[in-house]
């Protein structure tokens, strides 16, 4: 057998990108191709891109012009782009950078494998279709290799959401869901290849209503009672939701299913109803407020995740300390905060902006009080006793990495055990970014 051709991926952006990632490695293996961690022994260079930080075309570009030198040293080099900047962008790509071989979008990783051997030939190709098939069961080439404890799974793409600001519904589309014997099909997969954690991913992934198992259409929640029994499975978590598809049967789980852990990014964006309105978030600070006093009536302990958005257009002084007052009343233990930065083709595209120095500004402040509660919150943490998911050795002699419920990083000494051993650790410490805990 010939030696297998080597495929560098470079992964931007969010987790269902990582997924797609690993999916299209997977794929690729069936057309005679291994991964490899660096672009100078690749055959083929894929960036999988995204879109939804700013200028990410620009920063595509000129990544791809890094390598030009590559491609002109071997010229059988194929280079694609995927993603999500290559679903905005499409055939554009190629003419402005004509080394560009393969161009595909989030929903036809499936044909990759017919996509490079075109270009193998000598031509150009372009898929950025939203095809009818499931482009994940198309993508099952995948040998039983084993795999880290924790993983992701895809359960649900796109968006019929529109906030203002998001490019989110024009490059993953529609919201669609997979159905759900599938979901637990490729679980039990993993399972049997090591998996002990898994993350349902979707961008708005609380919406799922994926076919059920006996027709009809299944909430994210029956989905999460059905991984729930499979066997070997230990924790469940799901990101990323929006406030308005948080169902009661959903906030329930958290606090009936012992496998789905108590931590929940549930973004808010701003803390101001007029600038919510103007987001078209449909839901007001009040309601968003009410709704995390329901999710920890259900589960006290659950820690809380957030996305912000500082100086959206029109955003008073007023309005940015609407978004501090609900941070101080919700109590974040993890966040993530970003300036408005304008995406083209948006509705918010089109109105003022905020003076930028005043939106840098108003960003320190709120990751400063964000910073303040993540540490305070990882504080509270020592001496309480919790479960830690062990992912890898640590730096020391018998020392393992893992995650607790909350997802924490927690160092311990865990001689004895292994990889994919679920410890129970007393916290002892609080550092920067972790905890250390003690066997128990
Ligand atoms: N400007 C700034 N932040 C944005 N996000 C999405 N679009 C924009 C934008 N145009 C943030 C939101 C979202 C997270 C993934 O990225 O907070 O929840
Ligand atoms: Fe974008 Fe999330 Fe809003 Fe959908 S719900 S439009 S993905 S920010």
């Amino acid at each position: 057998m010939a030696d297998p051709k080597k495929l560098f991926i470079k992964t931007y952006g969010c987790q269902m990108n990582v997924y797609d990632s690993e999916r299209m490695v997977e794929a690729m293996g069936g057309a005679g191709y291994e991964a490899t961690d660096t672009p100078d022994d690749a055959d083929m260079i894929l960036l999988n891109t995204c879109h939804i930080r700013e200028k990410a075309a620009e920063k595509v570009y000129s990544e791809l012009g890094r390598f030009k030198g590559l491609k002109t040293e071997k010229p059988d080099l194929k280079i694609g782009v995927a993603g999500c900047v290559a679903q905005a962008e499409g055939a554009e790509i190629m003419k402005r950078q004509p080394m560009v071989d393969l161009v595909v979008g989030p929903q036809a990783y499936h044909r990759l494998p017919e996509m490079e051997e075109k270009t193998r030939k000598g031509k150009k190709a372009l898929d950025t279709d939203f095809p009818e098939e499931d482009k994940f069961e198309k993508l099952k080439s995948r040998p039983k290799a084993k795999r880290a404890p924790a993983a992701f799974l895809t359960v649900q793409e796109g968006c019929d959401k529109f906030c203002a600001f998001c490019v989110v519904p024009y490059t993953r589309g529609a919201e669609v869901s997979r159905p759900a014997e599938r979901v637990i099909r490729e679980a039990q997969d993993l399972v049997e290849r090591g998996v002990r954690e898994i993350t349902l991913l979707g961008q708005n992934v609380n919406a799922y209503h994926g076919e059920g198992l006996n027709g009809g259409s299944m909430t994210l929640a029956q989905l999460i009672w059905e991984l729930d029994k499979v066997d070997g499975l230990e924790r469940i978590r799901f990101t990323t939701s929006h406030p308005n598809d948080m169902q009661d049967d959903l906030i329930e789980a958290h606090g009936t299913c012992k496998k789905l852990m108590p931590y929940l990014h549930l973004p808010v964006q701003s803390g101001s109803d007029k600038i919510l309105k103007r987001m078209n978030r449909s839901h007001t600070a009040e309601s968003y407020i009410r709704l995390i006093e329901r999710i920890r009536e259900a589960r006290p302990d659950l820690l809380l995740s957030g996305d912000f958005i500082v100086g959206f257009p029109e955003e008073t002084e007023e309005d940015f300390q609407a978004t501090m007052d609900l941070v101080r009343e919700v109590k974040y233990g993890q966040a993530y905060s970003f300036k408005y930065s304008t995406r083209p083709g948006t509705p918010a595209a089109e109105r003022p902006l905020v003076d930028s120095a005043e939106a840098d500004d108003r960003l320190q402040r709120l990751q400063a009080l964000l910073r303040d509660q993540q540490t305070e919150i990882q504080d509270s943490m020592v001496g309480r006793e919790v479960s830690v998911l062990l992912e890898r050795e640590g730096r020391e002699a018998g020392q393992m990495v893992g995650k607790s419920e909350y997802l924490h990083s927690v160092h311990l000494d865990a001689k004895g055990l292994k990889i994919g051993d679920v410890a129970r650790a007393k916290i002892v410490k609080s550092m920067t970014n972790s905890l250390t805990g003690e066997l128990i």
